[in-house]
């Protein structure tokens, strides 16, 4: 600062002077700056409990494959053996299934009391009679339409057969020979058939049942055997006139909740269309909403196949009669490896907790940006020397060094306590996110630091809006990047708003944890970002765009309403005129009065020096007030540069001429004249 007097700072002494002066600021402002860092370690630590509470809730037999003791050497001493054979239906999707098991295939027949029969809201007269209900021997129904009624007639009876004898010893393998169905309902994968681990009966559907057709029998499963009762049910084929008095009927009949209404479920419908001797052509309804409370995907699926199988063994019996058919033995599942259930529900809830973590920067660089606006530090420092560009870039660096750091001790931290938002996802996407994302957050403080000029008004609407966007993330934005109806469009459209381009990141960043946590592999790699459904790669972008269009347009406003001097909104035609035109420029009063003290080498500046110097070598007492190089200087403090409120200040005021001094606040015109009265009553 020594030789500002000889013309600007150099760029290093400019750096240094602001770096102290922000740390000082940093150092007055500690216990927020504490509760500020506390913040994402807090939060780190809450889901890490959070997550242990969940995976000790998880870590349940009924999560697990099923286990039991075995006696193998007959020592007295047992030995755990895990497997499908030892466990129940919900432990059996979890093991290690080598060699899945192979399972007849089913029908969904319909529960007794839901079979259909006559009632008021369906027109028809064929269905059985309510009666059947009071002693659960109610036949269940096929529905048939087509192009043809009696071609319809002799396949629909062709699906039917008469009674079967069943010979037990065969069991499971002959079920595939009869027409048999389960009411139990299928799981979400079919290694283990719930048909065969209930009691409810297996059904044996027959057009026609005997008196004896209902029996036990043993049904090896797995490695045990077990008692499986059999229990023939009546199959009634009726034909409709079309296919959309089937859908009429199905529709009438559907089972809504406990409501008293009458529910009318068939065991298949099929339409055979224009089939006839050259040509097989077959709808099949199918009912996809049956499935087992636990699960919310439609399952219904599998028990499928077996009803488009009776349509073909049909079909093939009545082109070659009644030796043909085409056997279908079993389903069986794909093999596959041991899991375990793994929630990863920190990922979830991180997504909200970690937008407010990394957002709540926002109102620390704007509050210190405004700071400096209230208190007039930045026109102090404009006052002396410091440009427009190192402020700028000085600042800049500084508030993004913070950053920075900040966000790197962040997500060391939660990679060190574990949490799989950080360690699944891949860390150089998680580097240059997080840096795209607090650049654009540090322009936009710039930005938004020229609206307000005082600090609490700033602070409070800084926060407001850190709560806002991670609550209108969380309970708003999530719900239509996940509505997948939802026009994409306009899920970009909201993007645009910085606060939502961090929540998707974050929320993208969570999912893929999440996953990759529950399927045992990693989380989001480079590669993943040309994934249509990944909102990462549009995110980004936004940011980056975002970012060059909010620092151009931050420093343009700066520049307009920069307190110091007031630019008009053209200023940079005017500075690129001026380049271009005369160098000559009549200096505005106003220019004069806030550059005085800075430029001493402006001609004006020189020429008035000169004259208090020609006065001094010869005085006369034409002019009242003659200062020459008047300084006032304080002592340099706490480390900080000694600090000029006059810096050389040369005067000659001649008598009788009114004087008027322009200047920003911190020119030093209090200064000067308290010391120029001082000087009189002295
Ligand atoms: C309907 O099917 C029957 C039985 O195959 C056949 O004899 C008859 O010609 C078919 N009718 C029409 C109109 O195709
Ligand atoms: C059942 O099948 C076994 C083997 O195929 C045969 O030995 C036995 O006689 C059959 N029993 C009846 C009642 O048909
Ligand atoms: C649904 O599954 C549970 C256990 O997973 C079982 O106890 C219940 O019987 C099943 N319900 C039906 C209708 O299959
Ligand atoms: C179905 O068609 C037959 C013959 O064309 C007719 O007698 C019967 O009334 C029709 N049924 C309905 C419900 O329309
Ligand atoms: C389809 O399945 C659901 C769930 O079990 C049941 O509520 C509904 O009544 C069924 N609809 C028909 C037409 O069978
Ligand atoms: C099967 O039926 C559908 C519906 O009537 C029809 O669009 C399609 O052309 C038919 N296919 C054949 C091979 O006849």
């Amino acid at each position: 600062m020594a030789e500002t007097s000889h013309g600007p700072a150099s760029f290093w002494t400019q750096a240094d002077a602001l770096l102290r002066k922000n740390l000082t600021f940093q150092k007055r402002n500690i216990k927020t700056n504490i509760r500020l860092i506390s913040f994402p370690f807090i939060l780190c630590l809450l889901l890490v409990l959070i997550q242990s509470l969940v995976n000790h809730e998880l870590d349940k037999p009924e999560n697990k494959c099923g286990c039991t003791c075995i006696d193998t050497n007959g020592d007295g001493k047992c030995e755990e053996v895990c497997g499908l054979e030892y466990s129940t239906l919900d432990q059996g999707s979890w093991c290690a299934i080598p060699k899945p098991p192979e399972w007849p295939p089913l029908l969904q027949v319909p529960a007794p009391e839901y079979r259909a029969v006559t009632s008021d809201v369906i027109p028809f007269s064929d269905l059985p009679n309510e009666s059947c209900k009071r002693t659960g021997s109610c036949p269940v129904t096929l529905l048939f339409t087509g192009n043809n009624q009696s071609l319809g007639e002799i396949l629909a009876g062709n699906m039917l057969t008469g009674s079967v004898i069943l010979n037990s010893s065969t069991f499971p393998d002959s079920l595939a020979n009869i027409v048999a169905g389960s009411e139990s309902k299928p799981q979400y994968s079919n290694f283990l058939d719930p048909a065969f681990y209930s009691d409810l009966p297996i059904y044996n559907v027959q057009s026609q049942c005997t008196q004896n057709s209902t029996f036990s029998a043993d049904v090896p499963i797995l490695s045990f055997v077990r008692k499986q009762e059999i229990r023939c049910v009546q199959g009634l084929h009726l034909w409709r006139n079309s296919s959309s008095e089937i859908n009429n009927e199905l529709y009438k009949g559907y089972r809504k909740g406990n409501s008293e209404r009458k529910i009318n479920e068939i065991l298949a419908a099929y339409d055979f269309l224009n089939t006839n001797r050259n040509n097989f052509n077959v709808s099949i309804w199918y009912n996809s909403t049956y499935k087992n409370d636990s699960g919310n995907v439609p399952i219904g699926l599998l028990r499928v196949p077996r009803s488009v199988n009776l349509a073909s063994n049909a079909y093939l019996q009545y082109l070659q009669g009644p030796g043909m058919k085409i056997e279908f033995e079993f389903v069986k599942e794909m093999p596959k490896h041991e899991s375990r259930l793994r929630l990863d529900f920190s990922s979830i809830l991180g997504t909200l907790f970690f937008t407010w973590v990394i957002i709540q920067l926002f109102p620390v660089v704007l509050t210190a940006l405004v700071y400096e606006k209230q208190q007039n530090l930045r026109i102090m420092m404009k006052m002396h020397g410091l440009g427009d560009g190192p402020y700028w870039m000085i600042s800049y660096a500084y508030f993004l060094t913070v950053s920075l750091i900040y966000t790197l001790c962040f997500v060391i931290f939660g990679s060190v306590v574990g949490l799989k938002f950080f360690t699944l996802n891949d860390y150089s996407i998680q580097f240059v996110f997080y840096f795209i994302y607090i650049n654009l957050q540090i322009s936009l403080a710039f930005l938004a630091a020229a609206m307000f000029s005082n600090v609490k008004t700033a602070t409070v609407i800084g926060y407001i809006c850190v709560f806002g966007t991670g609550l209108l993330g969380g309970f708003l934005f999530q719900f239509f990047v996940e509505d997948t109806s939802f026009p994409r469009g306009w899920v970009v459209a909201m993007e645009l708003f910085p606060g939502f381009s961090l929540y998707r990141g974050l929320y993208e960043f969570a999912q893929y944890a999440f996953n990759g946590n529950y399927l045992g592999t990693d989380g989001m790699h480079w590669g993943d970002l040309s994934d249509s459904k990944n909102g990462m790669r549009e995110v980004m972008i936004i940011m980056v765009v975002e970012w060059l269009m909010v620092l151009f347009v931050a420093y343009y406003v700066d520049q307009i309403l920069s307190s110091g001097s007031r630019k008009s909104p053209l200023f940079f035609l005017q500075s690129f005129r001026k380049k271009k035109g005369s160098s000559f420029r009549a200096p505005s009063l106003q220019r004069q009065g806030s550059k005085v003290f800075v430029q001493m080498e402006k001609p004006d500046v020189i020429q008035e020096r000169e004259r208090v110097e020609q006065l001094l070598l010869e005085p006369n007492s034409s002019h009242g007030i003659i200062c020459d190089n008047l300084k006032k200087v304080y002592p340099g403090r706490d480390g900080n540069p000694e600090k000029f409120a006059v810096r050389g200040l040369s005067l000659a005021l001649p008598r009788g001429e009114c004087f008027g001094m322009l200047g920003p606040n911190g020119a030093g015109k209090t200064s000067f004249i308290n010391m120029v009265s001082m000087l009189k009553e002295s």
